[in-house]
């Protein structure tokens, strides 16, 4: 499987908080806002480099610098609040938004908005999303993206189950997932066990 656990005592510490369901909105968003920004520094690590020259007060410097633009996707709502996070790390990213609505009877994922940056096929995608359940948004969000043309796309999540990750291996073993964790199950209700409950809601409402 393409994923990758991001394993760091900070994100652990700031994960057991953001769990906790005493934990109220303000600070639940403050958290994914820090363990997103964590996550990006891993999720990030093999970005290609180019070299440039750059003159120092001094002399002129060999030094590198991305050799890719970045897009983040965040998949609405959750995932909103983990821009800021993204944007201390890479502040030039663009931002191309992917609406999708878990129904929650079927579990499927019902597609209701896009808006990508002009230049999107060109640019490195990184989807974001809280949550990782039974895999449909990821793997409709991808199959979205590459149907725009985008060729390089990975997909950061916070907290994902093991039954998603198993179904989206299947359809897009090209595609590295980051996340923070990977949990015990999905409950009949589809909610990642023990997860964090609904991160829309907590971020949200
Ligand atoms: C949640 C979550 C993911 C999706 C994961 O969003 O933020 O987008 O469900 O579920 P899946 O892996 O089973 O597809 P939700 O549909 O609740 O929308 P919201 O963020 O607007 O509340």
């Amino acid at each position: 499987q393409n994923v990758h656990v991001i394993n760091h005592p900070l994100i652990e510490h700031k994960l057991a908080i953001l769990r906790d369901s005493k934990t109220e909105p303000f600070h639940f968003r403050l958290l994914v806002d820090e363990i997103s920004y964590l996550m990006l520094f891993e999720a990030t690590r093999d970005l290609p480099l180019k070299p440039v020259e750059v003159q120092t007060p001094v002399a002129v410097a060999k030094a590198q610098k991305l050799a890719t633009s970045v897009m983040i996707c965040p998949i609405l709502r959750a995932a909103l609040g983990m821009l800021d996070g993204i944007f201390k790390l890479i502040p030039d990213a663009s931002v191309g938004f992917l609406g999708f609505q878990r129904n929650e009877t079927t579990l499927e994922a019902e597609f209701y908005y896009a808006k990508l940056p002009a230049d999107h096929a060109s640019r490195t995608a990184i989807i974001i999303d809280p949550m990782f359940a039974t895999g449909g948004t990821a793997i409709d969000a991808v199959n979205f993206l590459k149907a725009k043309g985008v060729k390089d796309i990975r997909f950061l999540a916070l907290v994902s189950a093991p039954e998603g990750l198993n179904k989206f291996a299947a359809v897009h073993p090209d595609v590295p997932v980051y996340t923070a964790c990977i949990d015990e199950k999905l409950n009949e209700n589809g909610y990642i066990v023990p997860g964090l409950g609904d991160a829309g809601d907590r971020v949200f409402n």
